[in-house]
This record gives C-alpha cells, sequence and structure tokens, in this order.
C-alpha cells in the first residue's frame, strides 16, 4: 500500500530535484563513455563517410567503419574522445598518404587509428597514454624538431568539464571561468597551438576542436539565467589568429544521447540558459613567409 509522504520527506525531494534541474550534465562528447542500454539497431546508423560540402557537419555515430581498422577508432568508452568522423573530413582534405599527421593531446587515440586507416603516420602525445603507440609528454613541450609534421589536430580540455588525469601539468583543471578570468587557462593553450606552430611544416594545416562552456552560477535567482558563459571558442580562435592563417569555420553538431535522457531540455527553459549544440572546428594554416595575421579595425 503507498504511504503517504511526510512534509520533512516531500521537502526534501523536491530539493534534491531542484538541484538536479539546476545543474548541466558534464559537457560530454556526442555519445562518448555512454553504455548503450539496448543494442543499437543495424543498418543506416552508420552511412558511408562523404566528403563534407558545408560548414555544418554531422554524422549519426562517433565512429564509422572502416574496412581498414573496423568498426572503432580510439576507444569508445573513453570519456571526451573525438568523434573519429571529424579526423576523417579533415585528413581527406588536408593531408595526403605518408603525411605525418600529430596529436600533441592524443587521449584514447582516436587521431592515430583515422590516420591509420587513410595510410598517415601518425604521432600522438598525452599526458596521460592510455596505449603504448601515445607517447608521454606535455603538448607545450614536444620532443619533436621544428618543422617536421604535416597536420596538427588538436582537442582540447574544455576547461575543467572532464577529469583527464591528476598530473597537475593537466589543462583539464585550469578553469576558464576561475576567479583569473581564465588567463592559467588560455596562457597554457596559447603555449600548446604556439609549440603545433613551431612543429608544423610551413603551408600546412592545424585543426582545432573545442566548446564553449556555460555553468550555473550557485545561489542565482530560479529562472534568472544567472550563470557564466565561457566562450573558450572565440578566445582560442584569437590565439590562433596571431600565428596562423585561418581556411575555415565548421559547426560540428553534437549527438548528445545523456542530454536526451534527462530533464535537461526542460532545465534550459525553466533556468533560461542553452544546452550546447555544436562544437567549433577552427581550420588554420601556417604561412609563415606572410605578414602576421592580425585582425585589421577600418575606419
Ligand atoms: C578532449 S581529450 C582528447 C581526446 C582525443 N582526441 C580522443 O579522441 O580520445 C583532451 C586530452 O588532453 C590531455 N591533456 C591535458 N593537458 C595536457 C597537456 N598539458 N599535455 C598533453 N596532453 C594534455 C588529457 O589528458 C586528455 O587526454
Amino acid at each position: 500500500m503507498l504511504r503517504r509522504r511526510s512534509r520533512a520527506e516531500g521537502s526534501a525531494l523536491k530539493r534534491r530535484a531542484d538541484h538536479r534541474r539546476a545543474t548541466p550534465p558534464p559537457l560530454a562528447k556526442p555519445g562518448e563513455g555512454e553504455a548503450p542500454r539496448r543494442r543499437e539497431p543495424r543498418g543506416p546508423r552508420k552511412p558511408p563517410l562523404r566528403l563534407a560540402t558545408t560548414t555544418l557537419w554531422e554524422y549519426p555515430s562517433q565512429h564509422y567503419d572502416s574496412p581498414n581498422v573496423g568498426p572503432m577508432q580510439g576507444d569508445k568508452e573513453y570519456v571526451g574522445a573525438t568523434p573519429a568522423w571529424v579526423i576523417w573530413q579533415l585528413l581527406q582534405r588536408y593531408t595526403r598518404p605518408g603525411d605525418v599527421i600529430l596529436d600533441p593531446m592524443c587521449g584514447s587515440g582516436t587521431t592515430l587509428d583515422v590516420a591509420r586507416d587513410l595510410g598517415r603516420t601518425g604521432v600522438g602525445f598525452d599526458l596521460a597514454p592510455r596505449r603504448d603507440d601515445i607517447q608521454r609528454a606535455d603538448a607545450r613541450r614536444l620532443p619533436l624538431q621544428d618543422h617536421s609534421v604535416d597536420f596538427v589536430f588538436i582537442d582540447p580540455p574544455y576547461s575543467t568539464h572532464i577529469d583527464y588525469s591528476d598530473d597537475p601539468k593537466c589543462i583539464g583543471r585550469l578553469d576558464a571561468g576561475g576567479p583569473d578570468g581564465g588567463k592559467t587557462y588560455y596562457d597554457a593553450m596559447r603555449q600548446v597551438i604556439d609549440e603545433s606552430f613551431r612543429v608544423l611544416r610551413n603551408r600546412r594545416y592545424l585543426a582545432l576542436y573545442v566548446s564553449d562552456s556555460w555553468r550555473k552560477k550557485k545561489g542565482g535567482p530560479k529562472g534568472s539565467g544567472a550563470g557564466l558563459f565561457m566562450p573558450i571558442g572565440f578566445e582560442l580562435f584569437s590565439l590562433l589568429r596571431r600565428r596562423l592563417q585561418p581556411v575555415d569555420i565548421i559547426a560540428v553538431v553534437r549527438h548528445n544521447r545523456k542530454l536526451k535522457r534527462g530533464n535537461w531540455h526542460k532545465a534550459a527553459e525553466e533556468e533560461n540558459f542553452f544546452l550546447r549544440g555544436f562544437n567549433y572546428l577552427f581550420i588554420m594554416k601556417k604561412v609563415a613567409d606572410a605578414a602576421p595575421h592580425a585582425p585589421t579595425a577600418r575606419r
């Protein structure tokens, strides 16, 4: 038989529900780290990859089927993995077979697997290597010679949204919305970009994949939308522009099944905030013989 809840129990439950509504889930990447509850339907889930022709990219799966490396690139259990098909698009357009592809923040090794699939040579570093073909190094100080790689792909921590490792040098421990206004995070990312620029050959390309971030301000009035927006994409783009020429900016649609399950869309309406729907993909070119590409103001 159903027991009526006491007033104290009722208000404790309401407090817990309010807390759940007000705290967005960690900003996960599309499909990351989620064990599917039931088998995905076979068939059109992984359509063949075709070269993207617009600046809006979307694909229904994190991974693609490859006759060379199989249906998995990187590690599906890795929280924070890059969608493999995004790297596939980049390597198809901006590299040639035999090129050396660097990922200085290689995580689960998605870049290495896509490079191998396409006949390129992947070189991966991370502070917390997950497999033998990833070397331990800080992306700000790579054991590579100047002008020694043909393409760089970077998917950095987007501030503190994922706990990658206990290494004090992990950039994922630096808060882009911290009391220093994110200075430590952006300084660290400037060093990563400068180091990638150093090792990249002239007239070759670099791509950086990133999302903005938003978090609720503690104690803000309900429905006020009081939160902290961190425009990480634009900030990193301005750091890239100091050194590299912009080639294009792509919006990559995020498929986050976790967000579909919870009450997050309702919370976003009620609390007046937006869930992250896309990642930026900045495509840049090193043109070392050109003048620095500073923004010009027109009068
Ligand atoms: C978003 S994940 C990369 C995901 C990867 N592309 C993949 O598909 O698995 C960011 C990575 O940056 C690494 N990282 C953080 N700070 C670093 C640093 N200073 N040097 C090298 N790697 C770092 C983290 O350990 C984490 O693996």
